[in-house]
């Protein structure tokens, strides 16, 4: 599997249970990278989309301790454990994590590689969720990194980072 996320300078990615950037241009990278696929969330993610529906084109699969809590059309696992059970028959390259902080956590070690949108600023307010910082961890390397692009003002890179605990160097 592998993670998608945008993060600031400083690694942060929400607050108050929203994204920290509109950006339009990332958005239809996602959903190029992701549709035809397998995406994994936390609830308050899900709660975060348009009406908290899940996306079309895509297998949901939702982790929650309360399974009431989740509309038609999304998967329900009781935790993260149980998601990566959930997608052992699906392409490993086409099973995305979605967010938020709390999964991405669980199941980074787990993920071959992020695709990470760096956005060139950091964030205005107080973020209160951030993603690991991969500059800093053990394993994880730069494998590419996109031009800078510019969209409703910010500028931005994709950034890929390849899990080397996962896979080793030819
Ligand atoms: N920048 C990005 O790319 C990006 C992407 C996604 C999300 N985000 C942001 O991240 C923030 C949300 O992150 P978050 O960490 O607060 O929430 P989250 O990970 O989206 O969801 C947390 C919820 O997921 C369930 N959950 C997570 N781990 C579990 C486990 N091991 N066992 C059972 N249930 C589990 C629980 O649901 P229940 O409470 O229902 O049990 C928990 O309350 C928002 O601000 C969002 O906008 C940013």
């Amino acid at each position: 599997m592998n993670a998608i996320v945008v993060v600031d300078q400083i690694w942060a990615i929400g607050r108050e249970g929203r994204l920290l950037f509109h950006l339009p241009a990332d958005m239809e990278h996602f959903k190029k990278l992701t549709t035809g696929g397998t995406i994994i969330m936390g609830r308050r993610s899900l709660n975060a989309f348009v009406e908290g529906k899940p996306l079309p084109d895509r297998r949901n699969i939702v982790v929650t301790r309360n399974a009431d809590l989740v509309p038609p059309g999304v998967e329900v696992v009781p935790d993260t454990e149980s998601a990566v059970k959930a997608v052992e028959q699906d392409d490993p390259d086409n099973v995305w994590v979605i967010g938020g902080g709390s999964v991405y956590a669980a199941l980074l070690s787990r993920c071959r590689r992020v695709y990470l949108t760096r956005v060139e600023t950091v964030a205005e307010g107080e973020p209160d969720t951030y993603f690991p910082d991969l500059d800093h961890l053990p394993g994880w390397e730069i494998e590419s990194t996109s031009e800078p692009m510019t969209d409703n003002g910010l500028t931005f890179r994709f950034v890929q980072y390849i899990n080397r605990n996962l896979v080793p160097k030819a």
